[in-house]
């Protein structure tokens, strides 16, 4: 393996402790992005919590922060716990009649199945398109698409495989069918160029704690002016409004994302968020990807050149930060052995699933094939 250094690594404490390739579960934190959720709180320590204008100027900096890293509008962000209460605005912002229905691939991670299912009880046919090599084919997509369709949702990258669909081609697909396009974006943003303006996502639900290496329990999503005009407000609160400090009987409310948010905001999480997107950033978000996707294809060879296979095959363009091999042997012990090797990674998709990020180096690649090396002497 050619020596390589990684991106930011010495802001990352935890990169140094293990091999991390974990980042499809959940992602490691920097420096900077402890140092804004210690500033938010510092705050609060020193000024108390009703100290709104140093508050409001932490969240309208994250909003226009997120929006800069995924293509999009600042005012067209609204801040959530995580990616199932963002998809949950979707999910309960149609105005569904009975016999209306939905696309979404059948191996979708439970966060973009659950909110969608759960809609069968108002009538809604869920379509879920069957799975090949790990994701679910444009045609297939299309071919259940008719006139009942409201819905088209799936994950920017695939969990169980890796897989990064063609959101650009899926958006015109949309378009063109009059189906509003949901995209899960965490397993994708933060490593991946994801962009929300180009693809014509509609709806773009994004967790902070893998790829964007936020923290938890925070995530936003970014709505276009379709969505923004067409869902209603599921969860509507004091904050949802265009005026809070009105205190209206009647809630006028906020002409832009905010509407979609309810009450007082983690503002901690927030700004740790923001943090974490400002890195990427820095770095530039094209140089990320393609030093994630590099990351990613320097493993697969080495681990290739030592017998390993992949039990799904993807063309260069449909590859993500999301690697899964596997020994051919028994991988749940393989596994283990990397675990007590320092490397940390997972057991999924049929094999053994390694998510580097732009942190990674070379040494960590050198402790996966050390590990694996040892395996069985
Ligand atoms: C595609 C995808 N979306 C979302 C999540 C996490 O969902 P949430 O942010 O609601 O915890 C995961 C976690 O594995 C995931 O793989």
């Amino acid at each position: 393996v050619i020596d390589f250094d990684g991106i930011h690594r010495e802001l990352y404490p935890a990169a140094a402790r293990s091999a991390y390739l974990d980042t499809a579960a959940v992602g490691i934190i920097s420096r900077p992005v402890r140092q804004a959720m210690d500033a938010v709180t510092e705050d609060h320590l020193l000024f108390g919590g009703a100290h709104w204008d140093a508050r409001a100027a932490v969240i309208s900096g994250a909003r226009g922060t997120l929006a800069r890293l995924i293509g999009g509008r600042g005012d067209h962000v609204a801040f959530t716990q995580n990616t199932s209460t963002g998809l949950a605005i979707v999910a309960n912002g149609i105005d569904w009649r009975a016999g209306d229905g939905l696309v979404v691939p059948a191996g979708e991670f439970p966060s973009n199945f659950y909110p969608w299912t759960r809609l069968r009880r108002r009538g809604v046919e869920v379509r879920a398109v069957q799975m090949r090599q790990g994701h679910a084919e444009t045609a297939d997509i299309r071919a259940r698409i008719d006139g009942s369709t409201r819905v088209l949702a799936l994950s920017a990258v695939q969990y169980s495989s890796g897989f990064r669909y063609d959101l650009e081609e899926l958006g015109r697909l949309c378009r063109d069918a009059g189906v509003l396009f949901v995209v899960d974006g965490t397993q994708a943003v933060g490593a991946l160029d994801v962009n929300a303006g180009r693809a014509d996502i509609d709806v773009l639900a994004v967790s902070a704690h893998k790829w964007m290496l936020g923290p938890t329990g925070v995530g936003f999503v970014h709505l276009s002016r379709r969505a923004l005009e067409m869902l209603q407000p599921s969860t509507v609160g004091w904050l949802s409004v265009d005026d809070p400090f009105a205190f209206d009987r009647e809630p006028r409310l906020a002409p832009d994302a905010r509407r979609f948010e309810s009450g007082t905001e983690n503002a901690a999480g927030i700004a740790g968020m923001a943090a974490a997107a400002d890195l990427v950033l820095s770095a530039g978000v094209q140089v990320v990807e393609s030093r994630v996707l590099d990351t990613v294809r320097v493993l697969e060879e080495a681990l290739r050149e030592r017998g390993w296979s992949c039990p799904t095959e993807s063309p260069d363009a449909r590859r993500s930060g999301i690697l899964i091999a596997s020994s051919g042997g028994d991988d749940g012990a393989m596994h283990r052995r990397l675990l007590d090797r320092g490397v940390r990674c997972s057991l999924r998709g049929g094999g053994i699933r390694f998510a580097p990020h732009y942190f990674t180096n070379s040494d960590d690649v050198r402790q996966v094939l050390d590990a694996i090396a040892t395996l069985g002497t």
